[in-house]
């Protein structure tokens, strides 16, 4: 016998379908609740509300969970490459070989732009921030394939869109990279792998060798994993309401990359740091923070602290904190940003309020830390986030497609003036 709900309205009983999902989640389906009862729900920031079913990622926040696929995200960040981890939550499954090669090769031979692309980033000013960038481009790849723009479009065009956009996302991240720089571009290299091929392309220059530091490599590796998906998001639930209006998974992705960037999204990561080098150069006063943190009239929060779903640790902080040790000791650099970080979060999990609340370190705590031992500038730090959470989004949005789901429409409560007559004030020539 399956579950109902019951809601009474004006004295009317109205029953709801109770939906399970394959973890024992369970949700009221309202679909027919206006239809019915003429009322609609309100959730601000939909903390309470589900947007679809999804068979891509599962996360458990009171437990610290996070699977891809029924994968743990600690085997596939141990294990895994990044590029058969995209396969994995793209398709649904870990690839064979024969299925790795077609993907790596397909996407290795896409990395190169059209060359036009070049003279925009030359229109973008000095010191443009890379998030800008990379929002704006990969928009305009949608110009430059006009066949990704059918929403009719075949399977086949999906594919090569899909692939065009894993290829390309790293070549033009190293190109926003090289704007600011001023430094001469780097083209893709096919005989390097996906990781190695970017750092080349970022870290590289055309007139000497650039050797890929593996380390570097298996660091860069681990974190894009880390980021890869992460279920309904902010970004990914843009990507999935922009993609059901059928406009192309070029814009989607734009949009997506247009929302990690807030601050209290993927810009977590330089916020964190900045943060971080506040607290150095302010003396090293880490109660002063907390309760500058505490305090509800102070606009301060502990970035990197806090998650709408992990209520105890995010899994991914906890294996980024391990590997940040294992990053900085094989690269011999000892950063006292880091020391800051692991006093912060004690003095914060020994704290009543971060604790009653359940604000932990999340996926950008430490994430900075990594990324500063590389030589990656600040403002490229959620550059890397959108790297890894590309083939989250591409899967997402490829769910929702596949599943023909309905346009994303929100209702709402109107609260502005009720009905009045048009008075000529007299005011208009
Ligand atoms: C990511 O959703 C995802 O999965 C995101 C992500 C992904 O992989 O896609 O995991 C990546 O975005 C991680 C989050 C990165 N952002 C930050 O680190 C910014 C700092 N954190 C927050 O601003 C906040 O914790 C959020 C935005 C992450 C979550 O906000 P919620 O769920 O809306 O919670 P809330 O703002 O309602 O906070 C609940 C309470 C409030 O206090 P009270 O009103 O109950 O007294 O906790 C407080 C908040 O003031 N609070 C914080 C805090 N975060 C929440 N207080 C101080 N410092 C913080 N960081």
């Amino acid at each position: 016998m399956s579950e109902t709900a019951r809601i009474i309205l004006d004295g009317t009983e109205y029953e709801f379908p109770v939906i399970q999902g394959s973890e024992n989640e369970k949700a009221i389906d309202i679909s027919k609740l206006r239809a019915q009862s003429g009322y609609i729900t309100l959730d601000y920031g939909f903390k309470n509300t589900g947007s679809t079913q999804s068979a891509i990622t599962y996360l458990d926040g009171e437990n610290g969970i996070l699977r891809y696929r029924g994968y743990a995200i600690e085997d596939l960040a141990d294990k895994a490459s990044f590029l058969e981890v995209a396969y994995l939550l793209i398709y649904g499954e870990l690839p064979n070989e024969k299925q790795l090669t077609y993907f790596t090769d397909s996407i290795t031979h896409h990395t190169l732009l059209h060359e036009n692309m070049k003279r925009f980033f030359e229109a973008f000013p000095a010191g443009a921030h890379p998030m800008g960038m990379l929002s704006s481009m990969i928009s305009s790849l949608s110009t430059f394939y006009p066949e990704s723009q059918n929403p009719n479009r075949s399977v086949v065009d999906i594919e090569k869109t899909i692939h065009r956009l894993i290829a390309k996302l790293p070549t033009l991240a190293a190109q926003a990279y090289k704007h600011n720089t001023g430094h001469p571009t780097v083209y893709p290299s096919n005989d390097l792998g996906y990781c190695g091929n970017f750092l080349k392309m970022m870290f590289g220059l055309p007139t000497q060798d650039y050797e890929v530091d593996p380390v570097v490599e298996r660091a860069i590796n681990k974190l894009l994993i880390l980021h890869a998906d992460h279920e309904q998001n902010c970004s990914t639930a843009t990507v999935r309401v922009v993609g059901s209006s059928q406009a192309n998974l070029y814009s989607s992705v734009s949009a997506g990359i247009a929302a990690l960037w807030g601050p209290l999204h993927g810009g977590a990561n330089q916020a964190v740091i900045e943060m971080l080098e506040a607290i150095k150069e302010d003396g090293g006063d880490l109660q002063k923070w907390i309760n500058k943190a505490k305090d509800k009239n102070d606009s301060f929060r502990l970035m990197g602290f806090g998650h709408r779903v992990y209520k105890n640790f995010d899994p991914r902080a906890k294996i980024i904190k391990k590997a940040a040790d294992e990053v900085l000791e094989q690269l011999g650099i000892e950063d006292p940003v880091l020391d800051i970080a692991k006093e912060l979060e004690q003095v914060a999990l020994n704290d009543e309020y971060f604790l009653a609340r359940g604000l932990y370190p999340n996926v950008d705590f430490y994430s900075g830390i990594i990324y500063r031992a590389l030589n990656i500038p600040k403002d490229m730090f959620t550059v890397l986030f959108a790297l890894g959470r590309l083939p989250g989004w591409i899967a997402q949005w490829k769910e929702m497609v596949e599943n023909r789901e309905p346009i994303g429409r929100p209702r709402q409560v109107f609260t502005g003036a009720n009905h009045r007559d048009f008075v000529n004030l007299g005011q208009r020539d």
